[in-house]
């Protein structure tokens, strides 16, 4: 059994988890998550300053629990592991340095993780995972992807969004509709009571060079700004903004977009198992959307544990622990931070000399 203490800071969330795995079976031992969401929700987005501050002010107190809660010592640990790209320079600066600091301490292998590989690695906590090759749908605050995963984790990016990531529209959207940060959840929740057909928002495509659309890519802002229009156009009118029914259509016809452009594309490129990760994967509009369509077409979806959706430690540790299983290098202690990195430059944190 390989056990991993893993770290993640690269927004909002301070994290650190125990997790290990033999044949096959990914275990969490602990995975304490220590949201800033109350320190940012003033400001109605996450401001990276404070949110640094944040990290090393939490970051002890959520490692001894971490530790605590696990059972596991931390002599007892076989690597620790860090989210060192892409995110905020200042929080995944903490993270690193924190990881980095007990490798040299207690002497242990460090590995660098990619935060979008992490997001991936949280469909090994779920109870049937698929066999590679398969679709992944990559969904967050910072993020919209369409990742072909290969037999050893080799990534191809088929599809991404050109502006907005779908969380960022969710949490844009809630901020004009007045709801409390972050907007997804809240737009979830008050979506519920509202009528998803009452307003027919535009579902935006990227144009091609030949006059054409560009079928596996996203545009989310378009979307946004169409929702200030009809807010502004309601307000000019002088009626009251039917807050429900705009958050259900616009949450209906981001389900419908990431739905119909993620199965599109699994077909066209003959893959028949979707995954679906990250924050915006905890949308249970999404969620039943992407099951229905997928079985009209044969193909089996698998999502992501609700619980491990938004950022967590636990899906670095898994990430650390599946990459160890391919005897990647361990990384660098000289390996830094980068607030960007493509996904598939993951392998490149393994190598002797580190990119960054
Ligand atoms: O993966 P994540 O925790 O952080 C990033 O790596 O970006 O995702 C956070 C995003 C936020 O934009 C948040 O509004 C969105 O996930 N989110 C949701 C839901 N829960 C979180 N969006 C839609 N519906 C939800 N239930
Ligand atoms: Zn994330």
């Amino acid at each position: 059994m390989l056990k991993v203490l893993a770290i993640e800071t690269s927004c909002d969330e301070t994290s650190v988890s125990v997790v290990s795995n033999s044949a096959d079976i990914y275990k969490i031992h602990s995975n304490i998550v220590a949201s800033q969401i109350e320190d940012h929700s003033k400001w109605g987005g996450v401001v990276p300053e404070l949110a640094a501050r944040k990290h090393l002010e939490l970051i002890p107190f959520v490692l001894e629990q971490a530790l605590e809660e696990s059972k596991i010592s931390i002599e007892e640990i076989d690597f620790i592991a860090a989210t060192v790209t892409p995110g905020l320079v200042g929080c995944l600066r903490v993270g690193s340095i924190t990881a980095r600091s007990l490798c040299s301490l207690y002497s242990k292998p460090f590995l660098g993780i990619h935060h979008l590989e992490g997001h991936l690695s949280s469909i090994l906590f779920a109870k049937n995972y698929p066999k590679p090759p398969f679709l992944t749908l990559l969904v967050s605050g910072g993020h919209t992807e369409l990742i072909k995963v290969g037999e050893r984790r080799e990534m191809q990016r088929l599809g991404r969004s050109y502006d907005d990531a779908a969380g960022e529209a969710f949490d844009k959207v809630g901020r004009l509709l007045g709801l409390s940060y972050p907007g997804g959840p809240a737009i979830a929740k008050i979506a519920k009571k509202g009528n998803a057909s009452k307003f027919n928002l535009p579902k935006c495509k990227i144009s091609d060079k030949e006059g054409g659309f560009l079928k596996y890519d996203f545009s989310f802002s378009g979307l946004k700004t169409a929702v200030l229009r009809l807010v502004e156009k309601i307000n000019l009118n002088g009626d009251e903004i039917p807050i429900p029914d705009i958050a259900a259509s616009f949450e209906r016809v981001v389900a419908e977009v990431l739905v119909e452009r993620t199965i599109k594309c699994a077909i066209d490129n003959g893959l028949d198992n979707i995954v679906v990760v990250g924050g915006v994967a905890a949308n249970d509009t999404l969620r039943k959307m992407m099951i229905r369509e997928a079985y009209k077409k044969s193909i089996n979806v698998h999502l992501a544990p609700i619980n491990l959706c938004t950022d967590n430690a636990a899906m670095i540790g898994a990430a650390a622990l599946f990459r160890l299983k391919f005897k990647a290098h361990e990384s660098s202690l000289e390996l830094g931070i980068s607030g960007r990195l493509p996904i598939d430059k993951a392998k490149t944190l393994y190598e002797k000399k580190p990119p960054f």
